[in-house]
């Protein structure tokens, strides 16, 4: 019982302390709407030919922050997003790819 109480404190301390932003799936989702899916399709599955199918998790397979690289500094027909979205909103359109597959 003890360490649930603490694990459940833990979680909500990383909620309020800055810099341990964990991405927001519901900002992420209207971002994405915005800024992803005319080429990458509402769902994750492309319009656009040469985006991977991120339902199939292409392009998924990455870690945070290779992501964040890849979406701030864009791959051939990819357009970059720095200066575009915030830090944060990347993190939080990253959290929704995370559940697209
Ligand atoms: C103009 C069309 C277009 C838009 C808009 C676009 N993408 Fe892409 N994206 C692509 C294409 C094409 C690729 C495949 C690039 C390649 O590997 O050649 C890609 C690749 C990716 C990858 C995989 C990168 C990798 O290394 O395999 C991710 C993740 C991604 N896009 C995320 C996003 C996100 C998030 C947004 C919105 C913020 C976005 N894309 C907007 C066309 C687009």
């Amino acid at each position: 019982m003890n360490s649930v109480r603490i694990r459940l404190g833990m979680l909500l301390l990383a909620a309020i302390v800055p810099g341990t932003h964990a991405g927001s799936v519901f900002k992420g989702k209207d971002l994405y709407a915005a800024h992803c899916a005319a080429c990458h399709g509402p769902n994750g599955r492309p319009v656009m030919p040469g985006a991977p199918h991120f339902e199939r998790s292409q392009g998924l397979v990455l870690p945070d922050p290779v992501l964040f690289s890849r979406i701030s500094d864009g791959k051939r027909a990819m357009p970059g997003y720095r200066g575009v979205l915030k830090h944060e909103d990347i993190m939080d359109v990253i959290a929704y790819l995370r559940t697209l597959r």
